[in-house]
C-alpha cells in the first residue's frame, strides 16, 4: 500500500481542499480518509467551475470511484454530514467509522454561551464540548443516532486494506492543541501523527507527507499573529479572505512566519511542501503548469521557502481550479 498524508501548516485555510482534490483526480487513490477535528473544517474545492464548500466529507470527492471515508476520530454532526452526502451525491459512498463521537444540540449551545469559547474565537460548531464529553467519556458515539446507521462503517478495516491512500488533514499545525499557540487552538492535535491515529493507520504504512502553507499567513479567531496587517492593507494586496465556515474576516500577515513553518516540518516529517495561492502573490504566475513559466521573483521565493525549511516544494497552487498547479514531485 502506498498512503499519502496531506495536513496544514499554518493556522488553517491553506488550501487544503484545493491540494487534495488535485490529488485525488491525479493519483487516482483507491480510498480517501479524513481525520482531524470535525465540522469546525471549512474547505472548498473548484472543480470544472463548480464550487463545493465541505465541512465533514472527504475533500478528495472529485476522484471517481474512490471510497470516502471519516475516521474514528472526528467529531461528527449529522445534520452537517447527510447534507452533504445529498448535495453532493455522494450515497453509497462515503462512510465513517463506527466509533466517531456524535456532536449534540447541547455541545453547539454550550459553544455558543461559552465565555471562554468567546475569548478564542471559536467556530460555535460545538466541537470543542464534544471532544472535552469523548475525553471525559460521557459523549455518544454515532452508533446511536439512527439517521446514520446505513453509513458506519469499520473505517480501520478498510484503510489498511487499502492499495492506495489519500489521507486528509483538517486545521493547521499552528492551532494544534499540543504544538500551536496554546490556549488559542482547536481542541486536538493536528499533526500528521493524529491524522494517521484519527482514521486507524500506523505510522510505518506513510510514504509521503505534503504540507501545505498558503504563500502568505492568515488566521480566523483570536490568538496572536505576527506581522498582522489592517482588513483594508489586506484588501489592497489581494489577500484579505473571509472564513468558510463563519464568515468572519480572516486576519493577514503577508510574509510567511519561518519559524512556526519550519517547526511544522519537523513534527509534521513532511518530505514535501506544498504552496498554494502563489498568484496571489505574484500574479504573473496565474494558471501557470509548469515551474519554467514561473516570473523570476516567484521562482526565488520558492527557492526561499525550501532554503529555510530543508523541504522540496512538490506541489504549487496557481489558481482556484484543481488542476491550476504545478507538480514537481518525483
Ligand atoms: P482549507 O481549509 O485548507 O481546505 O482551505 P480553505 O478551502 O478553507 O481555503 P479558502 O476558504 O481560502 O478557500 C480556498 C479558495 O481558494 C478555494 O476557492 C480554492 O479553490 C482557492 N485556491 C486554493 N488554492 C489556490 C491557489 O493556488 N490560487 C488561487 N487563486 N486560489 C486558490
Ligand atoms: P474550534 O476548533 O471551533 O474550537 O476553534 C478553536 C480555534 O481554531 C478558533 O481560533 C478557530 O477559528 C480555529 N479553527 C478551527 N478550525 C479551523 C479551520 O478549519 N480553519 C481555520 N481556523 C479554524
Ligand atoms: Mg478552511
Amino acid at each position: 500500500m502506498s498512503a499519502t498524508v496531506v495536513v496544514g501548516g499554518q493556522y488553517g485555510d491553506e488550501g487544503k481542499g484545493k491540494i487534495l482534490s488535485y490529488l485525488a483526480l491525479h493519483d487516482r487513490p483507491d480510498v480517501i480518509a479524513r481525520g482531524g477535528v470535525g465540522p469546525n473544517a471549512g474547505h472548498q474545492v473548484v472543480h470544472g467551475g463548480k464550487k463545493y464548500s465541505l465541512r465533514l466529507v472527504p475533500s478528495g470527492l472529485l476522484a471517481p470511484g474512490a471510497r470516502l471515508l471519516i475516521g474514528a476520530g472526528v467529531l461528527i454532526n449529522p445534520d452537517v454530514f447527510l447534507k452533504e452526502v445529498s448535495e453532493f451525491g455522494l450515497e453509497g459512498r462515503c462512510f465513517m467509522d463506527r466509533r466517531c463521537t456524535l456532536i449534540t444540540k447541547e455541545h453547539i449551545d454550550a459553544d455558543a454561551a461559552s465565555a471562554n469559547s468567546a475569548k478564542i474565537g471559536t467556530t460555535k460548531t460545538g466541537c470543542g464540548p464534544a471532544a472535552s464529553a469523548r475525553a471525559a467519556r460521557t459523549a455518544a458515539t454515532v452508533e446511536s443516532e439512527p439517521r446514520l446507521e446505513k453509513y458506519l462503517t469499520d473505517v480501520p478495516g478498510e484503510v489498511n486494506a487499502a492499495k492506495s491512500l489519500l489521507v486528509e488533514g483538517t486545521q493547521g499545525f499552528m492551532l494544534s492543541n499540543l504544538y500551536g499557540g496554546y490556549p488559542y487552538v482547536t481542541s486536538k492535535d493536528t499533526t500528521a501523527s493524529t491524522i494517521c491515529a484519527d482514521i486507524g493507520l500506523g505510522p510505518r504504512k506513510v510514504k509521503d507527507v505534503i504540507m501545505v502553507i498558503k504563500a502568505y499567513t492568515t488566521r480566523v479567531g483570536a490568538g496572536p499573529l505576527a506581522g498582522e496587517l489592517s482588513v483594508q492593507a489586506a484588501e489592497k494586496l489581494g489577500m484579505q479572505e473571509y472564513g468558510t465556515v463563519t464568515g468572519r474576516p480572516r486576519r493577514t500577515n503577508p510574509g510567511l512566519i519561518w519559524d512556526e513553518i519550519k517547526l511544522a516540518a519537523d513534527i509534521n516529517s513532511a518530505n514535501y511542501l506544498a504552496v498554494t495561492k502563489l498568484d496571489v502573490k505574484f500574479p504573473a504566475c496565474a494558471h501557470a503548469r509548469k515551474y519554467a513559466e514561473l516570473p523570476a521573483e516567484a521562482k526565488k521565493f520558492i527557492e526561499e521557502i525550501e532554503g529555510k525549511t530543508g523541504v522540496k516544494v512538490g506541489l504549487i497552487g496557481t489558481g482556484a481550479e484543481a488542476e491550476d498547479i504545478i507538480d514537481r514531485r518525483q
